[in-house]
């Protein structure tokens, strides 16, 4: 274990511990007043990320290497307990238990996958199983494609119908980005053999010219949403989530790109 790990840890736990904070809020405010015992599980995971997102801010590239791992394993129970609390709560609606709720089900399947993600990438650096490069590059491309395109579909439904512009390219992005994944699972079955460099880095280079004309839409519509320039029933803090969930996207595509081919646009490790 290096100085490596311990940064690594730290930016994964830093960027999804808010992450998993913000989502305890989302499904709070989608809940009934009367679902009271909801409310208080969430607001119970809202200060639980909130301190694991304090406590990330103690540590840096010099804090033992063993204590990183007992934090690792602190945050991924706390990850694991989390999804379970989402994957009740999406049981509860569809299963018509919360008549009138405010959660859509792809959104609180879409932020158990996050919690998911957040929990395996936690096992992997601790036991040291990174995936190999061509398998990272399609899975965490898999994944964060179906992210993008539910986030996609998700800006359409919460903007007002009434902005129909807005609506007209949020469902183009959701077109767009529902093909990138098809092309992704494509590349992903023809395993081991499409995993030639020419390949992964056309794929990479593609998928980058999506999610920054993406990232930008989302720029524009938190801007617009803090400005009330436009109706919608997205709170403030949902657009810039999910602008930062691409701008996430955008940095690990570039990294993909750095181990790849040696050329790129960050200089962090991979
Ligand atoms: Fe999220
Ligand atoms: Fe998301």
């Amino acid at each position: 274990m290096s100085n490596d790990f311990v940064l690594r840890s730290l930016d994964e736990i830093r960027f999804w511990s808010r992450i998993m904070k913000e989502h305890s809020l989302f499904l709070k405010l989608g809940f009934r007043c009367e679902d009271t015992q909801l409310i208080n599980e969430a607001n119970y995971f809202f200060s639980l990320f909130e301190q694991i997102e304090a406590r990330s801010y103690g540590y840096n590239v010099s804090t033992d290497p063993q204590t990183i791992k007992s934090f690792n394993t602190e945050v991924r129970n706390a990850a694991a307990n989390i999804w379970a609390f989402k994957r009740k709560v999406l049981g509860l609606i569809l299963t018509c238990k919360l008549p009138g709720a405010n959660n859509f089900p792809l959104l609180v399947d879409h932020v158990s996958r996050e919690a998911n993600y957040f929990r395996n990438r936690l096992e992997e650096l601790n036991t040291g199983q990174l995936e190999p490069l061509p398998d990272a590059i399609i899975d965490e491309n898999v994944f964060f494609l179906k992210i993008m395109a539910d986030h996609a579909k998700f800006i359409g439904h919460l903007l007002d119908p009434s902005e129909r512009k807005l609506v007209q390219q949020a469902s183009e992005f959701s077109h767009d980005f529902d093909q990138l994944l098809f092309q992704a699972q494509d590349l992903s079955s023809m395993r081991p053999q499409s995993q030639t460099v020419p390949l992964l880095d056309q794929f990479l280079d593609q998928n980058r010219v999506s999610v920054v004309s993406l990232r930008d839409f989302k720029k524009t519509a938190r801007d617009l949403i803090e400005a009330c320039r436009i109706k919608s029933i997205i709170h403030p803090l949902l657009a810039d989530h999910v602008f930062r969930e691409a701008e996430r996207f955008l940095m690990i595509i570039d990294l993909f790109e750095q181990a790849l081919t040696g050329h790129g646009k960050s200089n962090l490790p991979l």
